[in-house]
C-alpha cells in the first residue's frame, strides 16, 4: 500500500513524508523554564466524541496511530490519566521510533491502576504522579515504578499537577510531554495553563451517545482562541479501507499556555 500525505496549511500546500514529521518540541514550558513543555494529542469523531463504547481504539485509523507514534518519538514522556488506563489497554511507546522510549507517566490519586494487565511500557521508565493520601498498600504494590507524590488531600487539581510537572523536569530531566488524555486530566492541565499545543485528529466517524469531548470539567474562565499551526491529510492511499482523517495542530494563546 502506498500512502502519501499533504500539508494543506500553512500555504502553499505541499506533499510531505509523514504527518507531524516536521514537529520539534521545545525543552520547557514557554512561560516557565522550570516546567516541561506539554502538547496534548487526541482523536475525536466528527461529532466531537473521544470514546465509543468506553474506548478510543475504534475512532482513529492506522494512519492516526502512526501520527501518534511520530509525536511520541519527539517527546521525552507520554502522559495519561488513570481513567484511560482503567478503560482500555494502553501502550505508551513509540514502538522503536525513539531510543530510549519516552517515559510513561500516569496520574492517579487512588492508585487504582491495572498497570500490569493494561499498560505496555518499560517499568523502569514508568512514573506515577499521585497524592499524599493515596493508599499506602497500593504504593507498596507499585514498588519499582517511579512515584512522585505531587499533592496533598484537596490540593490535587492543577496546582498539584504543576508541582508534579516541575519535579518531572527536575528529577528526571523531562523537558517535553505528550499528553494523551483522557478528558478529565486534559481539563486539569489546560485549566492550569500547563498545555501549550493541541494536536487533534478529526475522524469522519459519527458516534452519538453521551460520551465526552477532549476536555471534561467546568467551563474555562475565559474561552481561549487557539492559533491554527498546521493541517495535514492523507493524500492517496491504494487499498485503504478508511476515509481520510484531518490532522490539526493548534497553539494555545500567550497568557493561557
Ligand atoms: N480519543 C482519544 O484520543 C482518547 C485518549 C485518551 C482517552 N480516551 C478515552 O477517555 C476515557 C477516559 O478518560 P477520563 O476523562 O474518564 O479519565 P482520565 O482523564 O484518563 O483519568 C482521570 C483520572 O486521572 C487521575 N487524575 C486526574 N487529575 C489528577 C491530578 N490532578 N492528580 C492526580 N491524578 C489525577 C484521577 O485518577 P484516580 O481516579 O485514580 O485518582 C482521575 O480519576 C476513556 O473512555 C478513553 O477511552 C480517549
Amino acid at each position: 500500500m502506498t500512502t502519501t500525505f499533504t500539508r494543506i496549511h500553512p500555504p502553499p500546500a505541499r506533499e510531505v513524508a509523514g504527518i507531524h514529521a516536521d514537529v520539534l518540541f521545545p525543552g520547557s514550558h514557554p512561560g516557565d523554564p522550570s516546567l516541561p513543555f506539554v502538547a496534548m494529542n487526541m482523536v475525536s469523531s466528527l461529532d466531537g466524541k473521544v470514546s465509543a463504547g468506553g474506548k478510543s481504539g475504534s475512532i482513529g485509523s492506522p494512519v492516526d496511530r502512526e501520527a501518534m507514534r511520530t509525536l511520541r518519538s519527539k517527546a521525552d514522556a507520554v502522559m495519561v490519566g488513570a481513567g484511560t488506563l482503567r478503560a482500555e489497554r494502553v501502550s505508551l511507546t513509540s514502538e522503536g521510533l525513539r531510543t530510549p522510549e519516552p517515559f510513561a507517566i500516569l496520574a492517579s490519586r487512588t492508585l487504582d491502576l491495572p498497570i500490569r494487565n493494561l499498560l505496555h511500557a518499560e517499568k523502569e521508565r514508568t512514573i506515577i504522579l499521585t497524592s499524599e493520601d493515596s493508599p499506602r498498600r497500593r504504593r507498596d504494590i507499585l514498588e519499582g515504578y517511579g512515584i512522585i507524590v505531587a499533592c496533598g488531600e484537596g490540593s490535587c487539581g492543577a496546582t498539584g499537577l504543576r508541582d508534579g510537572l516541575e519535579r518531572l523536569k527536575e528529577e528526571y530531566g523531562i523537558g517535553s510531554i505528550l499528553l494523551e488524555g483522557g478528558s478529565v486530566l486534559n481539563h486539569s492541565l489546560v485549566s492550569g495553563s500547563l498545555v501549550s499545543e493541541i494536536f487533534l485528529t478529526v475522524s469522519p466517524k459519527l458516534i452519538g451517545g453521551e460520551s465526552i469531548g477532549i476536555l471534561s470539567g467546568e467551563e474555562l474562565s475565559s474561552f481561549p482562541e487557539a492559533e491554527l499551526l498546521s493541517i495535514h491529510m492523507e493524500k492517496a492511499s491504494s487499498g485503504s479501507q478508511t476515509a481520510p482523517e484531518v490532522f490539526l495542530r493548534y497553539l494555545l494563546p500567550a497568557g493561557f499556555r
